[in-house]
């Protein structure tokens, strides 16, 4: 029987190989669909809507760093996490290339096995991360957002949504096909989420994108910490 020990390894392994293949050769940039050098227009509304001038915030699952080096412009404390060396080598070399406000500080950490110190952030931003390790483990993520928000922290949640037909595959761990990224809609999001944050808001968002026209169809879901 496969354990959640096994999940990491395999996620780990999986991801490290993506990110290898995409930049190996000619190719400097990040090229998946949902990638955007910019922040996306609605996690700028939420930073205006809610005055947030000063905060210290977690883009999840940064890859190369897009959204932390965004954050980090805007004069935040911004730490980027991510599985993938590979991923935050890249991450690290393109912020020494900008002038940005703040510098961020980008670490290795598994989502599912943070090592990440307890009530330290006022905001996480997770665009693309917990669609593609819910099928596997939605209690240790949970867990472990609740761990490192502060009190009265707030996620942004951006996952795929039901309503995309593009971009669909399957892994396959432990002799399982599992859909990646897997689509959610409002009440997969409210079933999941529930009973373990405040759901401030759910709508129907982008993934808003450098590399393809029309953008991913995503669902945009903001919780609070209980
Ligand atoms: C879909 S990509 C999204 C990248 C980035 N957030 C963006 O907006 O372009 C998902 C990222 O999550 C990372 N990831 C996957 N599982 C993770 C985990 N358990 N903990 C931390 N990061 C993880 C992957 O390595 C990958 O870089």
């Amino acid at each position: 029987m496969s354990t959640l020990q096994d999940f990491i390894k395999w996620n780990e392994e999986k991801w490290e190989d993506k990110n290898q293949e995409m930049y190996t050769g000619e190719n400097e940039d990040n090229i998946w669909p949902w990638f955007s050098k910019k922040l996306d227009l609605d996690v700028i509304n939420f930073i205006e809507e809610n005055n947030i001038e000063s905060a210290k915030i977690l883009d999840l699952g940064t890859c190369s760093g897009a959204q932390a080096i965004a954050l980090a412009n805007m004069g935040f404390d911004v730490v980027g996490t991510d599985i993938s060396h590979t991923a935050l080598n890249k991450a690290i070399k393109l912020a020494k290339e900008q002038s940005t406000k703040t510098k961020p500080n980008f670490i290795i950490d598994d989502i599912l096995d943070t090592k990440l110190a307890a009530n330290q952030f006022d905001l996480i931003l997770d665009r693309g991360c917990f669609h593609s390790i819910c099928c596997i483990s939605t209690k240790k993520y949970i867990a472990n957002l609740t761990k490192i928000l502060k009190p009265g922290g707030k996620i942004i949640l951006k996952t795929m949504s039901l309503k995309e037909n593009r971009f669909s595959g399957f892994d396959t761990f432990a002799g399982q096909k599992i859909p990646m990224p897997y689509r959610f809609d409002e009440d997969i999001i409210r079933n999941v989420f529930n009973d373990h944050f405040i759901i401030d808001n759910i709508e129907d968002s982008y993934f808003y994108s450098s590399v393809v026209t029309p953008p991913a169809q995503a669902m945009l879901t903001i919780l609070s910490k209980k």
